[in-house]
């Protein structure tokens, strides 16, 4: 196919879309009680200033690539696809098991994907949307046939449980779709990409890089958790999210009216309830699983795209839009016309 797909984004030869989609979340919850007993917190302020009631841990022994490969299994047996036909996987994640293998080398080895490449991506919170605009080109140019994208994150790992105002908004978790052709007028139809580095300081994690490497003199035990300045990173989504999706939407040729289904990162519900407002959305065309889950970085999106599935709020045709914000600043978008499923 050579001439460009109706409703593709500009340059998509073949048309792709989500083939697929798998999450995974370890065994322990953590409530908002649990988190009073060691932090001046209560449960009413968490549920009134974030939503969130609860969220999972990992254990010690579980580290990012084992909830990344757990979620993509369910996506590759969602999609019908075998390991072995992988081309290519991406994981998005700011907690990778470590800064070298990249975490999508282990997930390659578990999931015996022989012949797929691989690599991580790292935008934080944002990770996710942004690994599938960038898998979804190889397929649209015809480089690949199957693309797993994955995001996974372990917060927790990155929390100072002293710190009320983060340890109480982040989890863990992990997510995946697997990525390929389908029918024209189906999959990827808008994309939108941003980031703004000038606001990068008020969310960050400073040791263990080249700025500040582990061993070096002067580094605290707080420079290796995640700091944030919330009230800016608040403001700043309360900005993005429903700007992000609208030039998405614009990017299709489309407006919020015909959206069936919005499903924002999981940060804050509400963040998510501003970004409906400004999409003007009613309730039960937005998704929302940050009660259970908290942040979960790279894995939120992805999270809440398979919960929605398996809840049916998803059907043949209905137009999907994702949004991802964080760190960085960053933020990405997606639009896409769910189904079209094609036997190539
Ligand atoms: N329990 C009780 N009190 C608390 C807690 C807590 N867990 N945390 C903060 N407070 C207190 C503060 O100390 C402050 O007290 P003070 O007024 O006496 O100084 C008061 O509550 C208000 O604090 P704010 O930070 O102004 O509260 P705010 O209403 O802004 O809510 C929050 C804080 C929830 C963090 C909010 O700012 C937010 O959601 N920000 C965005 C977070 C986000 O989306 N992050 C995305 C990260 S994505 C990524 O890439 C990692």
């Amino acid at each position: 196919m050579t001439s460009q797909a109706p409703n593709s984004p500009q340059g998509y030869k073949t048309p792709v879309g989500i083939l697929g989609v798998g999450h995974f979340v370890p065994e322990e919850v953590v409530t908002n009680q649990d988190l009073t007993k060691f932090v001046d917190t209560t449960d009413e302020w968490i549920v009134g200033r974030t939503g969130i009631r609860a969220r999972r841990r990992a254990r010690p022994d579980q580290a990012t690539s084992d909830l990344a490969v757990e979620a993509a299994r369910r996506a590759l047996q969602a999609s019908g696809t075998r390991a072995e036909d992988l081309d290519l996987i991406i994981v998005a994640t700011m907690t990778p098991d470590c800064p070298m293998p990249a975490t999508a080398s282990m997930v390659q080895h578990q999931l015996g994907a022989s012949k797929a490449g691989g690599f991580d991506l790292n935008i934080a919170c944002s990770g996710f949307v942004y690994a599938l605009v960038t898998g979804a080109q190889f397929v649209a140019s015809g480089t690949f046939q199957r693309v797993l994208v994955v995001g996974a994150d372990c917060m927790t790992r990155l929390m100072n449980w002293k710190d009320r105002s983060t340890c109480v908004l982040f989890g863990d978790g992990a997510g995946a779709v697997v990525l390929g052709p389908v029918e024209p007028g189906y999959g990827i139809i808008g994309v939108h990409t941003g980031v703004n580095g000038a606001g990068g300081p008020n969310l960050t994690v400073k040791a263990g890089g080249s700025r500040l490497p582990s061993w070096s003199e002067g580094v605290n035990p707080g420079d290796y958790y995640l700091q944030m300045e919330g009230p800016e990173v608040f403001r700043f989504a309360v900005s993005v999210m429903g700007e992000a999706a609208i030039k998405a939407l614009e990017n299709a040729g489309l407006t919020s009216e015909q959206v069936a289904l919005f499903i924002p990162h999981q940060a804050n519900a509400r963040i998510i309830e501003a970004s409906r407002k400004r999409l003007n959305l009613p309730l039960e065309r937005v998704f929302s699983n940050v009660e259970h889950y908290g942040n979960t970085s790279c894995g939120s999106v992805p999270i809440a795209l398979s919960e929605a599935l398996e809840q049916g709020r998803i059907q043949n045709g209905d137009l999907v839009v994702l949004v991802g914000f964080g760190g960085g600043l960053s933020w990405a978008s997606v639009a896409l016309r769910w189904g079209g499923l094609s036997n190539s």
